[in-house]
C-alpha cells in the first residue's frame, strides 16, 4: 500500500476570491459539483469575509446552500470574527477556518488588525466552534516572505502557528502567500514550525508565483508534511498581496505525488474536466 498525501482543495475559494470579474454563482456551484466527484475529503468553498473588502465571495452562503453535498467530504469556509463565523454556521459549513499572517504588514493589509488584535479575534471563534466540535482549521500567511515587510523570520511563523495551535485549531496550514519561497527558505521555516506543531498537524499552502511550488512541496514531505493545499486550474491569488500568483494546480500537485509513489485518492480525469472549467470562468471573468 502507497503511502497517503491529502490534496485539500482550496480553488472555489482561494482561487475565485481573486478573480475580477463577477462569476454566476451556478458556475461555483458547477464547480463545487465536479470536484465533488474527484476524491477529495476536504474542499474550501465559501468565505464569511466582508463583501467590501472582497466583493467576489458575497455569494458565499448561495453557493453552500446550492451545492450537492457529497458524503464523506467537509465543505470548508474561511470566517474572520464572529459575525463570519455565525454567517458561516448559519449555511451550513462543515467546517471553518480563522486566518493569521506571520507578518503585521500583511496582517493590517488583509484583515485590518495588528497580529495580537487577529489572535483576540479568531479566540471567541474558535471556542463557539470548539463548543459544538465543529473543526476549525488556522492559517498563518507570509510564512516567508511579505509582500509589505520583506523576508519573514521562521521563529515569528512558529510564534503565530504556536498560538493557533494552542487556541484549538486541528491543523495549521502554512501560507507562501506570494509564492516567493524556496525548498530552502520553506525547509527553514519548517524546521521553527516543527518544533511547535507535530509535522502530521501541518499542511503546505503555496502559492506558485515562481513556479516552486512543487520543488517546496518535496522539501515539506521530506520534513514529515504529508497534507498540501491546492487549486484546480492553478486558480487564485491574494486581493491583498499585491503580485501574488495562483495557488500550485491540484492536477500538478496529484500527478508529480504519483509520480513520487503517493496516493492521494483523487481520479485524474475529473480533475482535468474541473481544470477545463476553472479556466472557462476564469477566461469569461476577465
Ligand atoms: P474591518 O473594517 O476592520 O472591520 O474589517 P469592521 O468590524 O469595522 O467592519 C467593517 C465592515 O465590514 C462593516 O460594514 C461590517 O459590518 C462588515 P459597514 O458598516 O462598513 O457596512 N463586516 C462583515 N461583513 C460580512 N461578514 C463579516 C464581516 N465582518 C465585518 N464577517 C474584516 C475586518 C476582517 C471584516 C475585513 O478586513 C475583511 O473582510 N477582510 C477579509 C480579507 C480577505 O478575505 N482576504 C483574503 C483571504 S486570506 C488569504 O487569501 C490567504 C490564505 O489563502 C493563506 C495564504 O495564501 O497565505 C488564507
Ligand atoms: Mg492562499
Amino acid at each position: 500500500m502507497s503511502e497517503y498525501v491529502e490534496i485539500f482543495e482550496v480553488g472555489p475559494r482561494d482561487g475565485l476570491q481573486n478573480e475580477a470579474g463577477e462569476i454566476p454563482v451556478a458556475d461555483k456551484i458547477a464547480l463545487v459539483d465536479r470536484l465533488s466527484e474527484a476524491g477529495f475529503r476536504r474542499i474550501e468553498v465559501a468565505s464569511f469575509v466582508s463583501p467590501k473588502w472582497v466583493p467576489q465571495m458575497a455569494d458565499s452562503a448561495e453557493v453552500l446552500a446550492g451545492i450537492a453535498r457529497a458524503d464523506g467530504i467537509r465543505y470548508a469556509a474561511l470566517t474572520p470574527n464572529m459575525r463570519g463565523y455565525e454567517a458561516a454556521l448559519a449555511a451550513g459549513a462543515d467546517e471553518i477556518a480563522i486566518f493569521g499572517s506571520a507578518s503585521e504588514g500583511f496582517s493590517k493589509a488583509n484583515i485590518n488588525a495588528t497580529i495580537d488584535e487577529s489572535l483576540e479575534r479568531f479566540r471567541p471563534v474558535v471556542e463557539a466552534a470548539r463548543h459544538i466540535d465543529l473543526p476549525v482549521r488556522g492559517y498563518v500567511s507570509c510564512v516567508t516572505d511579505c509582500p509589505y515587510d520583506g523576508p519573514v523570520d521562521p521563529g515569528q511563523v512558529a510564534r503565530v502557528a504556536d498560538r493557533l495551535f494552542a487556541m484549538g485549531c486541528y491543523e495549521i496550514s502554512l501560507g507562501d502567500t506570494l509564492g516567493y519561497g524556496t525548498p530552502d527558505s520553506i525547509a527553514r521555516m519548517l524546521l521553527a514550525v516543527r518544533n511547535v506543531v507535530p509535522a502530521g498537524r501541518l499542511a503546505g499552502h503555496y502559492h506558485d508565483t515562481r513556479g516552486r511550488a512543487l520543488d517546496n512541496i518535496d522539501a515539506s514531505l521530506s520534513l514529515g508534511l504529508r497534507v498540501f493545499d491546492a487549486a484546480v486550474g492553478g486558480l487564485g491569488g491574494c486581493p491583498y498581496a499585491p503580485g501574488a500568483a495562483g495557488n500550485v494546480a491540484t492536477e500538478a500537485v496529484a500527478r508529480h505525488l504519483a509520480d513520487l509513489g503517493y496516493e492521494t485518492g483523487l481520479d485524474a480525469g475529473v480533475l482535468a474536466q474541473a481544470a477545463g472549467m476553472a479556466r472557462a470562468m476564469r477566461r469569461e471573468a476577465a
